[in-house]
């Protein structure tokens, strides 16, 4: 059986953050969920190591088939002393980093092709920095060493420790307590392990990584770079499922969106935990916990939270927040909140719905085919129904009965030649 092991303990100091590091997202998922799912493609056999905010970590990671444990850090600090409270369970045993989002299940699936002790990763960087150093040897692995703990020509070394690694179950219960935390940093290392093995003529094998699948997130540079190449990879799912994306790089999609049927987002869109079904999404709209049908959105609209929009066109400068639309047309400049606006309806250039008294809020319901002239305010709650002509203007504060007109508005006065009498004449 494989085991699954991912340390996500630690303080994570270099992203400079009040947040736990392995919260921060991705495309609005916390980084630790990312590994969590790769794992589970891999074995049953979670643990998932915490103390660092552990209240916090645990709420999101439990939502998950996994075994949470608490690291002692105050007696044993350091990855090897997350790794010593585990129970090892697998013949096999993999640590995984939770700061390693962008791991893949297949790439993983190539250790477990070789036959060793321990297969360790490595990557090849022109800036080394930050990382454990590998000493390689006749092109054998010798040993890590820690940065803080390096000479001045092991920090001139290339190859870095990726921090993934595949152990046998022997070696961990071996090496596990021998470890000291006799270094620079007081921490009990995992990465001391290699070398014990190494010393002992154990068969250590060391796979060369892509950065790109294997790099840690430990500043908030690393993270934008992360994500970055994360938003990368669900654009290019969703485009091979069909979607017309134009300029791909300034579009913004987060993990929990999806696409069903031809979908077109213009370029600069924003779309968070949506479903858009056979729409069009023009350029720079943000849209939020949507779901929109048949519909054709922007540019520059924004659709908030509970929103369901069916059969609608919604134009520039539009807000709409927890409203059902079906067969709506808003084309400009409008709010529409905590409404219901039914088949036929066309919604006025400036139409407010006054869903906030400063207290509480409130309902609008409007029906099929009316008609609100332009900067109207409907003051909620109310309901108009079928039929209804709005004049343009109108301030709406009663129910509004089916097939009738609604006008309020100041009588126009006129008064003739009044610019010359202020301004004067001058030609
Ligand atoms: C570690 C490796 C280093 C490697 C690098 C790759 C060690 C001693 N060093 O260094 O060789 O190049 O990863 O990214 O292993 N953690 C705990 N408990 C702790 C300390 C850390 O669970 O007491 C967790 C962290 O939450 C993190 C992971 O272990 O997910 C790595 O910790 P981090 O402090 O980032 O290690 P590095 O210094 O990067
Ligand atoms: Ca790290």
């Amino acid at each position: 059986m494989l085991q699954v092991i991912i340390l996500a303990a630690g303080k994570g100091t270099r992203m400079k953050s009040k947040s736990a590091k392995v919260l921060h997202t991705l495309c609005n998922k916390p980084m630790i969920e990312y590994v969590i799912e790769e794992s589970l493609k891999l074995t049953n056999s979670v643990d998932v190591v915490l103390n660092h905010q552990f209240e916090k970590v645990k709420e999101i990671v439990e939502k998950y088939p996994v075994n949470i444990i608490k690291q002692d850090l105050e007696n044993y600090p350091g990855t090897g002393g997350a790794v010593k409270e585990v129970p090892i369970k697998g013949d096999k045993v993999f640590i995984l980093n939770g700061d390693m989002p962008l791991i893949e299940a297949d790439e993983l699936k190539k250790f477990l092709d070789i036959d060793a002790d321990i297969v360790m990763s490595v990557m090849k960087l022109n800036n080394p920095d930050g990382y454990g150093r590998v000493v390689i040897e006749n092109g054998n692995v010798k040993k890590i060493v820690e940065q803080k703990d390096a000479t001045e020509d092991e920090l001139k070394i290339p190859y870095v420790n990726a921090g993934v690694y595949l152990f046998k179950k022997e070696v961990l219960e071996k090496y596990l307590p021998k470890l000291s935390n006799q270094n620079a940093q007081n921490e009990y290392y995992l990465t001391d392990i290699i070398e014990m093995a190494v010393n002992d003529s154990l068969k250590v094998a060391a796979i060369e990584v892509n950065e790109e699948n294997f790099k840690g997130v430990n500043s908030k540079l690393d993270l934008a770079k992360a994500e970055e190449i994360m938003c990368k990879r669900i654009k290019e799912n969703w485009m091979k499922n069909g979607v017309i994306m134009h300029l791909p790089d300034t579009i913004f999609i987060d993990a929990y969106s999806s696409f069903e049927g031809e979908c077109e987002i213009g370029s600069g869109c924003v779309i968070k935990k949506s479903v858009i079904i056979e729409s069009e999404i023009r350029p720079l709209s943000v849209i939020e916990e949507a779901v929109i049908k048949n519909s054709g959105i922007g540019p520059m609209a924004r659709i908030r939270p509970k929103s369901e929009l069916v059969d609608t066109h919604i134009g520039n400068f539009v807000e709409v927040k927890a409203s059902k639309l079906k067969g709506v047309k808003a084309g400009h400049l409008s709010y529409l909140g905590d409404s219901e606006i039914d088949e036929g309806t066309n919604v006025g250039a400036g139409t407010i719905t006054c869903n906030y008294d400063g207290k509480n809020k409130y309902k609008t319901k409007i029906g099929k085919n009316v008609f609100i002239g332009s900067d109207s305010q409907l003051i909620a709650p109310v309901t108009i129904e079928d039929d209804v002509m709005i004049a343009a203007g109108s301030t709406v504060n009663k129910d509004i009965k089916k097939g009738s007109l609604a006008i309020s508005r100041a009588p126009l006065k006129i008064v003739k030649d009044f610019y010359y009498k202020f301004f004067g004449r001058n030609n």
